[in-house]
């Protein structure tokens, strides 16, 4: 039988746990995945929606790079995560900014609080995804942009090369490392997530307008924007 890491469906519980005993090396396998790719993919994440002065969500923030893009590109930045261990890392990184712990899909904010929201690598790994997105849209105001960045299944020239690397040469290095099956369940849960299409008919039917996504890094990632109703 198939464990949920295999199937890449955890509980929530087991996700957090997941997080916290990853994040000691969670930094240093995102360089190592993507060949530093990550660090420009987040920087455009964030410049599409972030405008200065606004105030600005990274749910989901991890280690915190997304929201020290948020806060680069002129965001005054809230992170948010369950795990605590990952935002530790966050704090350490930049402790000018606020790091809330608290759960996506019940967000510690008033309606309407945020003029944009940041959510990376982080919607993958929820229960429910259009609670998720409705949570997001209703810490938004009217007009506040929403930008998710995901890795996707890859697709043209490059998606065998892909295919093989994350399939089965990130879990393999993943067994080399504390915590490290959460890199067996990176590939599985990315198989079973929504493709970009299917992503942005969510975002339409959760109160997005003006939803767009492009797919880069050779396409194994997409970010897609949207603005709230
Ligand atoms: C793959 S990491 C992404 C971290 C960061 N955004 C980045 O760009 O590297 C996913 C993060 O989502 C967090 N997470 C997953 N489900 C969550 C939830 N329901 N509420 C809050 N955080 C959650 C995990 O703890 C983890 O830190």
């Amino acid at each position: 039988m198939s464990t949920g890491i295999e199937t890449g469906r955890l509980a929530p519980d087991a996700v957090r746990r997941m997080f916290d005993r990853i994040a000691p090396v969670y930094d240093a396998m995102n360089r190592v995945m993507t060949a530093g790719m990550d660090g420009r993919w987040r920087r455009d994440a964030a410049a599409t929606v972030v405008h200065p002065g606004d105030a600005v969500l990274d749910a989901c923030c991890g280690t915190g790079d997304l929201a020290i893009a948020g806060a680069r590109a002129g965001g005054v930045v809230t992170g948010l995560d369950f795990s605590e261990e990952m935002l530790t890392r966050a704090r350490r990184k930049a402790p000018w900014i606020e790091w809330v712990q608290g759960d996506l899909l019940e967000l510690p904010f008033p309606d309407e609080r945020f003029d944009a929201a940041t959510v990376g690598f982080g919607v993958r790994n929820v229960q429910d995804l259009q609670r998720a997105l409705s949570e997001l849209r209703r810490v938004l105001r009217p007009g506040g942009g929403l930008a998710v960045l995901e890795i996707t299944q890859p697709q043209g020239v490059l998606a065998p090369f892909y295919r093989v690397w994350f399939d089965k040469g990130v879990p393999l290095i993943g067994k080399l490392l504390p915590g490290g099956v959460a890199y067996t369940y990176l590939p599985a849960s990315v198989r079973r997530f929504p493709g970009p299409a299917e992503l942005a008919k969510l975002m339409q039917a959760t109160g997005f307008g003006d939803v767009r996504y492009r797919v880069f890094g050779g396409g194994i990632v997409a970010l897609h924007v949207g603005v709230a109703k």
